[in-house]
């Protein structure tokens, strides 16, 4: 905020002060946490982006935090649409989308539903894009009499749908029931025909770069290429993005995305799941560039 003083001093900067132009230059930056974290998580983050791009506007979204991050990914969706419209109508130029972990699923939702949004870069950090299906202690918290072998069991019905983690949960044994049941991943990629997927398609090709962040030592994100677009077929040999059948019929706009070259992917290792968004060597290379 300027001082009285200052604008006094300088009426130019009264003037885009006024009008609500961003006076520094920088897009702000909208971030929305993952699962069992919240703003807390991203003090770093924070510091990071205003340390490299000073004045920054960074706003990290606070709803559904810790344990309330396990309810319906929808109702998330619902109630962060709101603070993410409110956002961006008072960012003419636009703004970046930065979202953790399940928090890139949210993003993808809110991107696809938001006709007319003014995202720039969407950066996907470490998400589990393509769905998730792995014995982790994620897992273990939630559900804690099952393993990835029998969670389909909880997760694809309806009362099991009403957990977050059920929504992408992505079993490649049970194809079958997950494109039946899940209520959530199986729209979003368009695994599940549904008379929307048009319209979704092109909301999320309005924005101008997708960055996706991931790496082999994740530990949570199962497979970890999940968080660039791959999966396992049904022998769990990882299928990477280029020919995964959403990507092939574009039913998102995936393909369209890469082909216009707007697809950036960066992998690191020896990064865990809840470092990638506080390593600086990962906020120089994969980040910085993109959030100007
Ligand atoms: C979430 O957990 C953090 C750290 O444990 C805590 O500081 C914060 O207040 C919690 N948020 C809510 C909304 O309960
Ligand atoms: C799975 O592996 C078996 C045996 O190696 C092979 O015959 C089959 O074609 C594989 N299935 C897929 C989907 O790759
Ligand atoms: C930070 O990232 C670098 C480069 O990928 C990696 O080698 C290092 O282990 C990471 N450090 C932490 C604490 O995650």
């Amino acid at each position: 905020m300027k001082t009285p003083q200052m604008i006094r001093d300088s009426p130019v900067p009264l003037l885009l002060l006024l009008t609500g132009v961003c006076i520094n230059g920088y897009k702000p930056v909208i971030i929305v946490h993952g699962l069992f974290d919240g703003p807390k998580e991203f003090q770093t983050m924070f510091r990071y982006i205003n340390k490299v791009h000073p004045g920054t506007e960074v706003k990290v979204i606070d709803l559904y935090d810790n344990l309330s991050s396990l309810k319906p990914m929808w109702m998330q969706v619902q109630g962060f649409s709101k603070d993410f419209d409110d956002i961006m109508q008072k960012a003419p130029d636009g703004v970046h989308l930065l979202c953790f972990s399940q928090g890139g699923l949210i993003c993808r939702a809110l991107l696809s539903m938001a006709p007319g949004h003014k995202v720039h870069t969407f950066i996907s950090l470490s998400s589990p894009q393509a769905g998730q299906y792995g014995n982790t202690d994620y897992l273990k918290r939630v559900f804690p009499d099952f393993v990835k072998k029998t969670v389909f069991r909880i997760c694809y019905n309806r009362v099991g749908q009403k957990v977050s983690i059920c929504d992408y949960w992505n079993d490649p044994h049970h194809r079958s029931r997950y494109l039946q049941s899940n209520s959530f991943l199986a729209l979003l990629n368009g695994d599940r025909r549904h008379g929307k997927i048009k319209a979704w398609r092109e909301n999320f090709l309005r924005i101008k770069k997708l960055v996706l962040i991931g790496g082999p030592d994740d530990g949570v994100i199962t497979p970890w290429q999940s968080s660039h677009f791959g999966f396992y077929d049904s022998n769990e040999t990882i299928v990477e993005m280029r020919n995964q059948e959403f990507y092939r019929k574009d039913t998102f706009g995936l393909k369209t995305l890469n082909a216009r070259g707007d697809v950036s992917m960066c992998i690191h290792s020896g990064v865990k799941h809840i470092q990638w968004h506080s390593n600086y060597t990962v906020f120089r290379s994969c980040i910085e560039k993109w959030l100007t």
